[in-house]
């Protein structure tokens, strides 16, 4: 009985995915919920709507490598947030970025 729920356990682990792990890791989901805006950011929903479906795009923001577009007046709070990355590799990257996306 006890090793099944450890199977259990583990594959609940895996269902989280790559993405959604680093996005709460990196203390993002404290401003991004999944639907709702909130004064403090747009909600994971506003971004998709703003970005479709580009993960590559997405990628550069997270890089810092492209302007900010879905709230751009309250940019300097997220470009201070881009930070956090620095440490990815370009595979956890895309992970964040696809999660981010919906994907
Ligand atoms: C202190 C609150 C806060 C935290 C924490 C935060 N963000 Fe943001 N984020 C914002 C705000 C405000 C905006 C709107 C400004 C903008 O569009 O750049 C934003 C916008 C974004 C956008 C849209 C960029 C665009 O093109 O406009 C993405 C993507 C994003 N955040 C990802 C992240 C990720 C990934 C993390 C975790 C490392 C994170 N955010 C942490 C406040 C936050």
């Amino acid at each position: 009985m006890r090793k099944f729920f450890i199977l259990l356990s583990l594959v609940g682990f895996t269902f989280a995915s790559e993405g959604e792990s680093i996005f709460k890791a990196k203390g993002c989901n404290a401003c991004h919920k999944p639907d709702q805006d909130t004064p403090m950011a747009p909600s994971l929903k506003t971004i998709q709507g703003k970005y479709g479906g580009d993960v590559d795009a997405m990628i550069a923001f997270l890089k810092g490598q492209k302007e900010p577009i879905v709230w751009p007046d309250k940019a300097a709070i997220m470009k201070a947030q881009l930070a956090r990355l620095k440490d990815l590799s370009d595979d956890q990257l895309r992970a964040l970025a696809e999660y981010i996306l919906g994907k």
